[in-house]
Formats: C-alpha cells, structure tokens, sequence
C-alpha cells in the first residue's frame, strides 16, 4: 500500500496533531506524517513529535516582511518534504489565497463546532451563549474564507447542564481526536470527492463514515 504524504501546520499543543500521529502508527492507515512545520518555536507540538521521530520545521512568520514571503518559505517547507496533503491542527496563522490555491482540495482544516455554526475563535464561550443543546467539531478542505469550505466530517457533541467553555472544549477536542484521522482517511484513500463544493464519500459505509455523534 502507498502512502499519502501528509504535512501537518501547528501553532500550538499539537494534540490533534498527535492524533494524526498515532493514527498513522496503524500500517493498514493510509497517510504517513512527512512533516511537522510551525510559526512558533515554542510550539508544545513540536517536542511531541519529535519524540514520535517525525522531521519538524519552524517557519516563524515574524521573520518574514509580509504574509506572502512567510507561505512561499511554508509552502517550500511543505514540497521539500514531498507532501501531497496538508492537514492544519491548531494552525493560528490565515492563509492568503495564493497557499490555499495552492493547496486546492489537499488541505484540511478542524474546527472546534459544528461549521457553518460558530467560525472563528471562542467557539464553546459562544456555543454556550446561544443555548444550542449540541455542538461539535468539524473537518474541511480549506477556502480562502476562514472556517469555511467542503466539510469531510462532523461530530455532535451535546452541550450538558453545567458546562463552562472548559468542559465543553474538552469534551470537543475528544471528538476531534477522533474525527481528524477518520476525515484524514477518507481524503487519503480519495474517498472523499468535492463535487460543487460538496464533499461525497465513495466507498462501503459512505454516509456513516463521516458522522459521529454521542450514541457511539
Ligand atoms: C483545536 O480545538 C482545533 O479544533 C482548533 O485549535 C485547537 C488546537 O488544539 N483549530 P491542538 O493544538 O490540536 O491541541
């Protein structure tokens, strides 16, 4: 079996990123991890997965004179390792259209709610304001808006009497843990089609493929 070549973008802890990383531990998993990059040096994810053996490389946009300079050294960092997809897990920078063009239908993002639900930063702070009784996570292919784009894969999570926006995070980033390498899967085994800005999944089992929800 090949394996797609995978670049995952940090900014942060890197737990997503871990979950991609154990994932790919599986031999029959489709995608291996040929790069870690991040913007920050200090990013906790980078001791992580050095630790897992994985090639590190810190781009720190504060180097660089302007966003467009910052991408071309990223996306130089990204093909040097010969990565076919992209995967941002807890990546703080926006992305001029120029990277996500680039990138087309081979970069995937997550994010903490249920898209078109709550884009954008503090998402469990305004999930819990509006009152909405589930929330979630979810996985697409990147657009040049933020947090938008063909979505791969959901989880539902109920929002539960008592929460704060800790809570509830951390019951979401348990989902997300899961969801990632799913949606990961599907893009890497090409299972995962955009057609009109939709995504269709191919295959056995396609419509539960890409859903999770608390019955699990
Ligand atoms: C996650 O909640 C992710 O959805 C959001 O940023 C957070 C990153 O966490 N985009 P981690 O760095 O993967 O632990």
């Amino acid at each position: 079996m090949s394996r797609r070549k995978v670049g995952i973008l940090i900014s942060g802890r890197g737990s997503n990123m871990q979950a991609l990383l154990d994932a790919c531990a599986a031999p029959d998993y489709p995608a291996e991890i040929a790069l870690v990059a991040a913007n920050r040096a200090d990013a906790a994810g980078l001791e992580r997965a050095r630790d897992a053996g994985i090639a590190t490389q810190v781009v720190p946009h504060r180097d660089f004179p302007d966003r467009q300079s910052f991408e071309v050294a990223l996306d130089a960092a990204l093909r040097d390792a010969d990565a076919e997809l992209v995967c941002n897990a807890g990546f703080m920078r926006i992305l001029t259209p120029w990277f996500v063009e680039r990138w087309h239908d081979r970069q995937l993002n997550i994010h903490p709610s249920l898209l078109p639900a709550f884009p954008g930063l503090h998402t469990h702070e305004r999930a819990l304001a509006a009152g909405v009784r589930f929330t979630g996570c979810t996985v697409h292919f990147v657009r040049a808006e933020m947090d938008a784009g063909p979505i791969v894969a959901q989880a539902a999570v109920p929002v539960l009497a008592g929460d704060d926006a800790d809570r509830l995070a951390a019951r979401v980033l348990a989902a997300e843990h899961r969801i990632y390498p799913l949606a990961l899967r599907l893009v890497a085994e090409g299972r995962a089609r955009v057609a009109d800005e939709r995504v269709l999944i191919d295959g056995p089992a396609c419509g539960e493929a890409a859903l999770l929800n608390p019955t699990d």
